[in-house]
């Protein structure tokens, strides 16, 4: 599964990256964090990024879009990925989609967590009283007054990234104003209705198709070994199955095509079922 979480600052795109990276054991690549952990390190790109990030500014594209890519070449990344804060501005996207297509990789999903403007303070300023708590040192950009301009940055130049990844039908909107536990259920069923990801019920069901196939294909890869010519894999004529439709996903956003919406409500395809009986018979 490949994902990106879109969102204003305390939208709640790392509580729920760590959700899902504990659920699927895919990794949460957070520019912020890698960012902190840079300016934290003192080297050359956090020397760079600091006081950019203290002013609630963006960090040059090509720093992020250079921090990205070096760690999407390594091995972990293979099994999947959620992008917690990249992109950020239209360039990074289109940065992001070029290193995606020289890696083979397609991008599942980007879900934006959509939260009044007005809940984004108190978040913020929950977060530092629990950091506080965990006696772990506070992000220097946490105050009323940076909150501000990152907001501000996030309208001018992130915004624009909805109308990018609706336009490429990719976009799924969250009403991230629920609560934390609500949020990560909408997002679970999003992924099961898109096919990012199988429930256990659905796999048991795909299971059980493919077994069933699988006897008459074999009688018929009896007959193609005297020179009948049957196809060898019929597993493949059967699709993924999952869940109907997420509720949380507004319609403006992604309409699933009818074969999908088969697909969720855990149907094989049509075709797929003709081909099946007809090799049954061959
Ligand atoms: P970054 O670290 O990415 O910060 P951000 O986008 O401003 O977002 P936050 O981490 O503040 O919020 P979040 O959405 O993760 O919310 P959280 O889950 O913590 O970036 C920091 C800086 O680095 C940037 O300003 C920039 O300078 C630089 N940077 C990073 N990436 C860059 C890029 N790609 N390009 C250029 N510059 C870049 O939740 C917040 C609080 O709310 C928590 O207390 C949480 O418990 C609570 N909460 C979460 N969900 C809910 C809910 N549903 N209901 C109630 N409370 C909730
Ligand atoms: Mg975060």
């Amino acid at each position: 599964m490949r994902l990106i979480l879109l969102g204003p600052p305390g939208s709640g795109k790392g509580t729920q990256a760590q959700r899902l990276v504990q659920r699927y054991g895919i990794i949460q690549l957070s520019t912020g964090e890698m960012l902190r952990a840079a300016v934290a390190a003192q080297t050359p790109v956090g020397l760079k990024a600091k006081d950019i990030m203290a002013s609630g500014a963006l960090v040059p594209d090509e720093i992020v879009v250079g921090i990205i890519s070096d760690r999407l070449d390594q091995p972990d990344a293979a099994k999947g990925f959620i992008l917690d804060g990249f992109p950020r501005t239209v360039p990074q996207a289109e940065a992001l989609d070029e290193l995606l297509k020289r890696k083979h990789m397609r991008l599942d999903a980007v879900i934006e967590l959509r939260v009044n403007e007005s809940a984004l303070l108190q978040r913020v300023e929950t977060r530092v009283a629990e950091m506080r708590a965990r006696g772990e040192e506070v992000r220097i950009d946490d105050t009323q007054e940076v909150l501000t301009k990152r907001l501000a940055s996030y309208r001018q130049l992130t915004e624009p990234l909805i109308h990018y990844y609706s336009e490429r039908r990719k976009l799924l909107t969250v009403d991230g104003m629920m609560t934390i536990e609500h949020v990560t259920r909408e997002i679970n069923r999003i992924l099961t209705a898109i096919g990012a990801v199988e429930t256990k019920g659905a796999k048991a069901a795909a299971a059980k198709r493919t077994a069933k196939a699988a006897k008459p294909a074999a009688k018929t890869s009896k007959s193609a070994a005297k020179g009948a010519g049957a196809p060898k894999k019929t597993a493949k004529a059967y699709p993924k199955a999952g869940k109907p439709a997420a509720k949380g996903m507004k319609k403006s956003s992604r309409r699933l095509p009818a074969s999908s919406k088969a697909r969720a409500a855990g149907k094989p395809r049509k075709a797929a079922k003709k081909v099946t009986k007809k090799r049954a018979k061959a």
